[in-house]
């Protein structure tokens, strides 16, 4: 099977691009613009085995055309996109142009060329506000609050339309809750993750911690404790990265049933941000300072998966839903960077 992964680069898709390399016998072909993913990760990589890179801008419509056209991939995994909500309050058309238009382009040379599998990640911010804390299905009303899940769920749209056009066309989106931790790769006895997160500039709340820790930022932030959660801080559901990956896998399985769906990918649990802050100095043994300020813009109370779609329908079990594996990892990988 031949199969395109944009935004291979990135931090989500290298660790799908790894688990192809090293589960299957697919031919991969990873295309990235390497904005925000890098050239040291496709290295990495190609230490694994072989597999092709172009480094190319989804933005580039004639260029996509004619590459799809001449390789007849079987399928595509689509990471490539923007994803800082608060970024995307900010400037919201460069989330809709990349997001949304190049997606739509991406999948219209994807059926024109014959691509009958397509994998879209989609993110848990299209569900918004949800009234109260609870754990989230894929049934529940889409109603984003930022312009971020706004780009995702648009497409997951045109990506729904598009398959009721074309038949053959079978997709499965898979909206991800907050993703953490890096590839679990071991020498020996010690964890030593050769790819992981490395965004600049680095948003997400695990890396921050973690940088933190290692006395690369003075002080945490902790984005309000006011919310209508126990301690007052936000809620998340904190996948690790490896888990998340391998539902990539599974889902190729999934759509050679001729299928089509939409997936959570999450533990169903839910920690804090002081939650978070305590498992890292717990796991690391290192005490920092932390500080309450201001809410972030975009930020909802609660944003935790009801998994139980993904677990019944596909073959996935996640094998490393462990707040102390997910900070340990995620703290290892720091250190390399
Ligand atoms: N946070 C802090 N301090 C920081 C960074 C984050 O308190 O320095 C808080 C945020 O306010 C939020 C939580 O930590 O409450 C998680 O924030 P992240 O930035 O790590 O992640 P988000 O929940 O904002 O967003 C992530 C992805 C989105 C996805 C969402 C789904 O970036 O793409 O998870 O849950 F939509």
């Amino acid at each position: 099977m031949k199969i395109l992964i944009t935004g291979g680069a990135g931090y989500i898709g290298s660790h799908v691009v790894k688990q192809l390399l090293e589960l299957s016998s697919c031919e991969v072909t990873v295309l990235d613009n390497l904005s925000t993913g890098n050239k040291a990760t496709i290295n990495t990589l190609e230490k694994i085995r072989d597999f092709n890179f172009l480094q190319l801008d989804l933005k580039e419509f004639d260029k996509i055309n004619q590459f799809l056209t001449e390789e007849k991939f079987d399928a595509i995994i689509h990471f490539a996109a923007y994803s800082i909500v608060s970024e995307s309050m900010q400037n919201p058309l460069k989330y809709y142009l990349n997001n949304t238009v190049n997606t739509t382009n991406l999948i219209e040379c994807a059926i024109k060329s014959g691509v009958k599998k397509f994998i879209f990640s989609s993110t848990a911010a299209v569900y918004g506000d949800v009234q109260e804390n609870v754990n989230i299905k894929e049934t529940f009303a889409t109603n984003p609050i930022n312009p971020y899940g706004m780009s995702k769920l648009m497409s997951e749209k045109i990506l729904q339309d598009a398959s009721k056009n074309f038949p053959d066309f079978k997709y499965v989106i898979f909206r991800y809750f907050n993703v953490s931790g890096a590839d679990m790769y071991f020498d020996k006895d010690n964890l030593c993750p050769r790819i992981g997160e490395n965004h600049n500039p680095e948003t997400h709340l695990i890396p921050l911690v973690v940088k933190t820790a290692l006395g690369k930022r003075d002080l945490l932030n902790i984005y309000g404790d006011d919310f209508k959660t126990p301690d007052g801080s936000c809620i998340r559901d904190y996948i690790h990265v490896e888990d998340l990956a391998n539902a990539h896998i599974e889902a190729i399985n999934y759509l050679e049933e001729n299928k089509s769906d939409i997936f959570n990918l999450g533990y169903s649990k839910g920690y804090s941000v002081k939650q978070i802050v305590n498992a890292v100095k717990d796991v690391i043994k290192i005490d920092f300072k932390t500080t309450i300020v201001d809410r972030r813009a975009g930020d909802t109370a609660f944003l935790v998966a009801d998994n139980s779609k993904v677990v019944s329908t596909m073959k996935w079990k996640p094998k490393f839903d462990n707040l102390e594996l997910i900070c340990k990892s995620a703290y290892e990988w720091e250190k390399t960077i």
